[in-house]
């Protein structure tokens, strides 16, 4: 008796449930789609899998928005999810919808109420904080950390140059992380490159199961202690680069011989902020709080992005030597009798520019973005984006819709950039759009030109051996094991060969 009561009342809540989709489906008028909602889970099931399956669903779904014409309604858990591939939508949408959505919840275990996932109260200063370190005066001293870093990446990489396959990444990211954060111990900064890989891992499990993300059953799962390890070895990391910074500058006067010639890191510059915790008259544990959220947000947002984005570039150009050898020609045009590129060099790089826009096109290290509607939001269809609701603004697809980007959208063709063809200014949003966009594209740009030229300067980049299937059909993602944790990776490790161009 009590089972056939079980049985009935979850019927009856199925039914209800369906009930409910249906009429949220209709008043927002969004084409649903084909795939099968479940209960309680909705789409969400299509993330269960591996890493490849995950990533091939996503991509599936991204395409899908663009034969229903730039939108589609998906539902994860209970919450109406948009899937847009759209440029109109999105841009729409996201100069309007400014707060991120649960599942950020799950990053906020790691950054707190930094910048990047903060609710939009805390978001507002926080962004007020973090906007004048990247003033064009500081991005300019900037470059001198870039320089010096790619100088001393080339130089590591020496050994293992004519020497068979190596894994570009964790070379970049090296490069990347002590850019932004500057000298650290070789020891912690590979911990914590771990400690982000594992908690990324992790994050996207619970991401993607809404089981998982109600702490009192992730409890019980595996991966639970892991997941709050390696949160620490990264907040541990931070801490000791805050420690390490307050006992330097307490030796040393602001605007020293030493800080001309070498400038301070974007570490130092957050300290030194007014408002942050080390600035002469802060202090107070939430401002140590609030500096060392910003400062992880800096070292992860600013250090992994630039490092994917990086090995994505390097990894294209090893297989289209065509493209690779115009950079190079380029590269010795700007450069003249010079050996070294000068910060004045950088904006005379007009095809790099191209390579580095049409890699960030096909690969966008932040696949997705992921808002919440505040309000009925009206689109152009006559659909709504409805309050309450979620919208997943699918980078990847709308940078390679056809409607914007032609028939040959999926194909590595950086000269698009130069012809100047017309689309929709926002088609192309690697760093997001509107008031909530990436603070550091300039930053993120000009690490990555910079890191670029030293290696092109100094090496051919080849595939690996053996190389992955031909790319003669054009498609070039056949070259990576694409995975999305929270940023899209190469599962294969970003593979190359160095061939040094000394004599
Ligand atoms: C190729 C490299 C990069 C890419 C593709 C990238 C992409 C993005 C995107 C798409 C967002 C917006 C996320 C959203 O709308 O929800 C974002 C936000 C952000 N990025 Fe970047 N980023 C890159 C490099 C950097 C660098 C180098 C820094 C700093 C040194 C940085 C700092 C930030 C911060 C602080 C935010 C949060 C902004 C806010 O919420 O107000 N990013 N990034």
């Amino acid at each position: 008796m009590f089972i056939a009561l079980v049985l009935i009342s979850v019927i009856l809540w199925m039914v209800y449930e369906q009930c409910r989709m249906w009429r949220v489906l209709r008043r927002s008028a969004q084409p649903a789609s084909r795939r099968r909602a479940l209960p309680l889970l909705g789409h969400a099931y299509l993330l269960f899998g591996s890493d490849a399956d995950r990533m091939r669903r996503l991509d599936a779904m991204g395409r899908e928005a663009i034969e229903k014409g730039g939108i589609v309604a998906t539902w994860f858990g209970r919450t109406l999810y948009t899937i847009t591939s759209d440029a109109v939508v999105a841009e729409l949408a996201l100069r309007q919808c400014l707060a991120k959505t649960a599942m950020s919840d799950i990053l906020r275990h790691l950054c707190g109420n930094g910048s990047v996932v903060a609710p939009i109260e805390i978001w507002r200063s926080r962004r007020k904080l973090i906007t004048p370190i990247f003033s064009t005066k500081h991005l300019r001293d900037s470059f001198a950390t870039f320089s010096r870093k790619s100088a001393e990446l080339s130089e590591r990489l020496r050994p293992a140059a004519g020497r068979g396959t190596l894994s570009i990444a964790k070379y970049l990211s090296t490069y990347t992380l002590e850019s932004v954060c500057g000298e650290s111990n070789e020891k912690d900064r590979s911990e914590f490159l771990c400690a982000f890989e594992e908690f990324c891992r992790i994050a996207l499990l619970r991401m993607s199961n809404p089981l998982l993300a109600v702490e009192a059953v992730f409890k019980l799962n595996p991966n639970y202690t892991s997941y709050y390890r390696s949160i620490k070895v990264m907040w541990d990391f931070i801490d000791e680069i805050i420690n390490s910074k307050k006992g330097l500058r307490k030796n040393k006067n602001a605007n020293t011989n030493e800080d001309i010639k070498h400038p301070k890191s974007f570490m130092e510059l957050l300290m030194c902020a007014p408002g942050a915790g080390g600035a002469p008259g802060g202090g107070g544990t939430p401002r140590a709080v609030e500096l060392r959220e910003e400062m992880l947000v800096l070292a992860l947002a600013g250090g992994d992005t630039s490092a994917v984005a990086a090995s994505f570039l390097c990894c294209l150009l090893a297989h289209h030597p065509r493209v690779q050898d115009r950079l190079y020609e380029e590269l010795l045009e700007v450069l003249g009798e010079r050996t070294s590129i000068e910060v004045e060099d950088l904006p005379k790089l007009k095809y790099m520019e191209a390579v580095i826009n049409e890699s960030l096109r096909l690969y966008p290290p932040v696949p997705n973005i992921i808002r919440k509607v505040p309000k009925d939001i009206t689109l152009p269809s006559g659909a709504t984006l409805l309050a309450d609701s979620a919208l997943l603004v699918s980078v990847r697809s709308v940078q390679r819709s056809a409607a914007q980007w032609g028939r040959d959208a999926d194909l590595f063709d950086p000269d698009r950039f130069l012809r100047g063809d017309t689309r929709h200014p926002h088609a192309f949003i690697p760093f997001g759009l509107g008031p909530r966009n990436c603070v550091g594209y300039r930053y993120a740009i000009m690490s990555i030109k910079t890191v670029v030229a030293a290696l092109l300067r100094d090496y051919k980049f080849l595939p690996p051996s053996p190389p992955p299937p031909s790319p003669l059909s054009g498609d070039t993602d056949k070259l990576f094991s694409l995975k999305f944790d929270i940023m899209l990776r190469d599962m294969g490790g970003f593979k190359l060969k160095l061939e040094s161009r000394r004599i």
